[in-house]
This record gives C-alpha cells, structure tokens and sequence, in this order.
C-alpha cells in the first residue's frame, strides 16, 4: 500500500514538475530562423468548402495571367458541387460559358511584353511542381524595391511573376541572418487579412490547383471509402458463413 502511494504521489507531481519546466521551452527564441522550406500546404481535396473558396480565389486573383486550359467551368462545378446558375454568375469568367475551358483573357505576347516571361498554364502546376511547393511560393514574396516587380520571392528566386496577393497579405521585407541567410519576414505594412486568414487563403488556392491537377481525384476518394466499407461488410459476411459451415465439425 505504501508502494501505491508514493507512486500515486508520483503520477499526481509528474504533471506539476512538467508545467513548472514549461515556461522555459516557451521563451522567446530570438535565434530560430524561420524554416519556410519545410512549410506544408496541409490542403485536403476531399474538403469541397475549401475547393469551392480555392475556385473563387483563383477566378478572382490568378485568372487576369494564368488558364487551366484543360478545365472545363462545367466540369468543375460538377466536381465542385456548385450549381451552374451560381457557377455563371459567380465564376464564369466575363466573354466565357460554362461549357468553355478556362481561360485567361490577356493575350500571351501582352504577358511577355510586361513581364518578360508568359505565366504558365497552371492546369498540371499541382503536380509539376507539388502542392507544398506552391504553398510556399505564394507565400514567400518579399519586397524588393531594385526588381522591375518591386519584389522577390524565396521559393523562387528572381521570379517574373508579381507579389498580386500583397493587398490581402500586407508587404514584407526578408531580414536576413548574420551569415547573409535569410532569416525571417518582417511585415512593412499590413494587408486586409490577418496572417491566420491569408494562411486559409493561400492553402484554399492550392487545394484548388491539386485539385485541377487530376479532378477524378474527388470522385477516386469518395468512391474508396465505398469500396472499403463494401469490403468490411463483405468480411463479415464471409466470417459468419465459416462459422455456420464448420459449426457441426468438431
Ligand atoms: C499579373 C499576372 C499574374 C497573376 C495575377 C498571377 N500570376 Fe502566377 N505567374 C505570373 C508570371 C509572369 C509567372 C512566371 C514566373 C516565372 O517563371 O518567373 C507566374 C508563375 C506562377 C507559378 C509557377 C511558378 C514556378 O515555379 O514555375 C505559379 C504556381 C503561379 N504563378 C501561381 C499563381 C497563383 C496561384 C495566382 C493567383 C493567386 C497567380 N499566380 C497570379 C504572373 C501572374
């Protein structure tokens, strides 16, 4: 019984001493860059909310520079489960029907003239490049007042493509390390989201874009989980049968 109660003691201070240590790990680490490589989009396709607001985002600041060339709007508010009234007024880009593909409306070699380079088609982007990478590209734009965009970018450098998300994120200056590396953002000035909410935004995008990458993905998940249910049952079936057939053997 003494036994017992010391280690009940114990068990009881075990949570006590690791609160009390607690504040320590917490301390401010002035010194830990920040480590954008590792960011993770996190994104989920099975999640329609999220896609719905990936699909607005992307009609309302990438399609004035980049197609999805392979897309039909129909076909994506099918997947989507957006109703085709709500997907012509809404999404449907100005000169489009639902049943064209998506497609920007500026002119190719206008794209070259003004940034030297024409923005990709991002229909396979999702998976050329990967999720995470996107993620991390959209938000690793800095301010950079001696490029002709006015900014740069971590995940690519010397990249043509415009900080087109600085209205919502705010403007940030890359502050580098001792050893010239960069070490972390600091925000210039503030945009109209809080950092929570253009985290939301920016992984919404890119749920849309791996979405778009392979749109039979949707409908390939929810079929699996069908499928697997299907294959439980069927297991239990199969038991209950063994067992009825070698009931009478002994
Ligand atoms: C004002 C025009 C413009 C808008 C708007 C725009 N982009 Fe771009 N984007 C570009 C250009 C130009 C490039 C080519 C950049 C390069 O290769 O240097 C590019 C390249 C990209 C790439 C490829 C990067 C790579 O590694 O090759 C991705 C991904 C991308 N854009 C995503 C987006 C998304 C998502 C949006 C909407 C939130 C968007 N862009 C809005 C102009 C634009």
């Amino acid at each position: 019984m003494g036994k017992f109660a010391a280690l009940a003691l114990t068990l009881l201070a075990a949570p006590l001493v690791l609160s009390a240590a607690e504040p320590a790990a917490g301390e401010p680490e002035a010194a830990a860059p920040v480590r954008w490589e590792n960011w993770h989009a996190g994104n989920n396709v099975a999640d329609v909310g999220s896609l719905q607001r990936g699909a607005r985002n992307f009609m309302n600041y990438c399609i004035g520079c980049h197609s999805l060339k392979y897309l039909r709007y129909q076909r994506m508010g099918d997947d989507l489960e957006i109703p085709t009234e709500e997907l012509n007024t809404n999404l449907v880009a100005p000169g489009s029907t639902n049943l064209d593909y998506i497609v920007t409306s500026m002119p190719a070699t206008d794209a070259a003239n003004w940034f030297g380079k024409t923005p990709p088609d991002l229909s396979l982007i999702a998976r050329s490049r990967s999720p995470d990478y996107i993620y991390r590209f959209l938000k690793t734009f800095y301010s950079d007042p001696s490029r002709p965009t006015r900014s740069d970018n971590l995940a690519y450098p010397s990249t043509a493509m415009p900080a087109v998300l600085s209205d919502l994120e705010g403007v940030k200056a890359a502050v580098l390390g001792p050893t010239k590396m960069f070490d972390h953002f600091q925000t210039i000035s503030p945009g109209n989201m809080s950092a929570e909410q253009f985290d939301g935004f920016v992984r919404d995008t890119v749920n849309f874009l791996d979405y778009v990458g392979d749109p039979a993905q949707v409908e390939r998940r929810s079929i699996g989980l069908w499928v697997v249910l299907f294959l439980l049952l069927l297991s239990a079936f199969a038991l209950a049968l063994k067992k009825e057939y070698w009931k009478d053997v002994h």
